[in-house]
Order: structure tokens, then sequence, then C-alpha cells
């Protein structure tokens, strides 16, 4: 399973990065104007920045929500750089933007999905990656983790090439469980990467490894 960064802050991309496990980033409008990102320029320029600093997929979202606009706003993005795809987002004239992406060699992500009928629609069209928002499901008293099972079996009986980007990861354990059910991907806040790191009892033994070592 693949390893992104759900996030526009540059630093957190750094530390990840530094950290020798990271396989691109994903990021959204709101995560964009959290860091104060205002502007066509800017949004361009942060993109190219993100490009530079990782060695993997970066999605960058459009803005636009009719076909002609998704497509001219796609192309935009996917000329910053050969490793931006474009996310776009599962209405209707995302699955026509997305299958003429497809048809014109630029990769796409779709977002904002959230059921198994979404996500074969984002294979049909040739989407790169679906990505299920699986914190938001949770959120709805529903099952994000059982919805990243029928997706990734559905693909793999279907021989779907898309990869299954598991989203909205709220928590370490998320990661665990979308490793366990067949996601392709998880793109997740630095925050839940790092919470893989700890266990108490690894703490407690590091501690009396380094006290025995002084008798050494
Ligand atoms: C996916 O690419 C989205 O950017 C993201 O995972 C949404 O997460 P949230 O539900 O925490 O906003």
């Amino acid at each position: 399973m693949k390893f992104f960064i759900d996030t526009a802050n540059l630093s957190q991309i750094q530390e990840a990065h530094d950290l020798g496990i990271l396989d691109g980033v994903t990021t959204n409008p709101s995560l964009m104007a959290k860091e104060g990102i205002k502007g066509e320029a800017a949004i361009m320029k942060h993109y190219e920045t993100i490009c530079e600093m990782v060695e993997g997929d970066v999605s960058a979202e459009v803005l636009s929500t009719d076909f002609a606009s998704i497509v001219e706003e796609g192309k935009k993005l996917a000329a910053i750089h050969p490793n931006i795809v474009v996310k776009v987002p599962m209405i209707k004239d995302g699955v026509k933007a997305i299958k003429w992406f497809t048809e014109n060699g630029i990769r796409t992500n779709c977002t904002l999905v959230f059921s198994a009928g979404q996500a074969i629609l984002a294979a049909k069209a040739g989407a790169a990656y679906v990505s299920p928002f699986i914190g938001r499901i949770d959120d709805s008293n529903w099952d994000g983790i059982e919805l990243i099972a029928q997706i990734a079996q559905i693909y793999s009986i279907q021989g779907f090439k898309t990869e299954v980007l598991a989203a909205s990861i709220r928590t370490p354990l998320h990661i665990v469980k979308c490793a366990e059910n067949g996601a392709d991907v998880c793109t997740c806040p630095l925050d839940s990467i790092l919470g893989l790191l700890k266990h108490p009892l690894t703490d407690i033994g590091l501690a009396k490894f380094l006290e025995d070592a002084k008798k050494m």
C-alpha cells in the first residue's frame, strides 16, 4: 500500500518525506485555503513546489463543475508537472471529464466518492485513482472501511485498473484497516502517519534497554 500525505502544508510534507515512506500528496480546496494560498498564480506555484519536494503523484483539484471548464482547468493543472493528477469530483460532468482526460493521456483522481456505484462509474471512465472518504462515512454512522473492502473486491473481480485511494483518514487504525482491506493507497494527515509509530511497550522496552546498556 502506498502512503500519500493529505495536506498542502509544506513543512508537514517535508517531515513525511524525510521519514522515507512518502509516495505522494493529495490536496483539496479546503487544505489549500488553510495554508492561505489564494489566486491562480499562487495555486499553480504551490503545486509546483510540492511536485519538486516529492517524487510521486500530487493530486490537484479542479474548482469547476461543468465539463468544458473542468477540462480547461485540468489541462492547466496537468501542465504544471508530469506528477500532477487532476482531482475531479464525482458529478455527472466530472465523470464525462474523467473520460476525456483518460482519452487524452491525463491521469485523474475521482474525489468525493461515498458508494460502490460511484466507484464503478469512476473506474469505467478510466480514473487512475478513486477516493472514498472513509472518515466522513464513519461520521455519518456508516462503515467507511467496509466500502474500501467492497470497492477493492469489485475492482479485483472486474479487472478494473483504477487504484483505491482511501481518503478522509482520521486515525492510525484507519490506515491499518485500509491495508487489511485492499486499499492501494492511503492518504493521511501527518498525525495519523506518526501515530503508527506509537506503542507504550516500545517506549518501556527502549527505556529498559538504554538503562541496561549503561551496565554493559
Ligand atoms: C481526499 O483527498 C481529501 O482531501 C481528504 O482526505 C478529505 O478528508 P477530510 O474528510 O478529513 O476533510
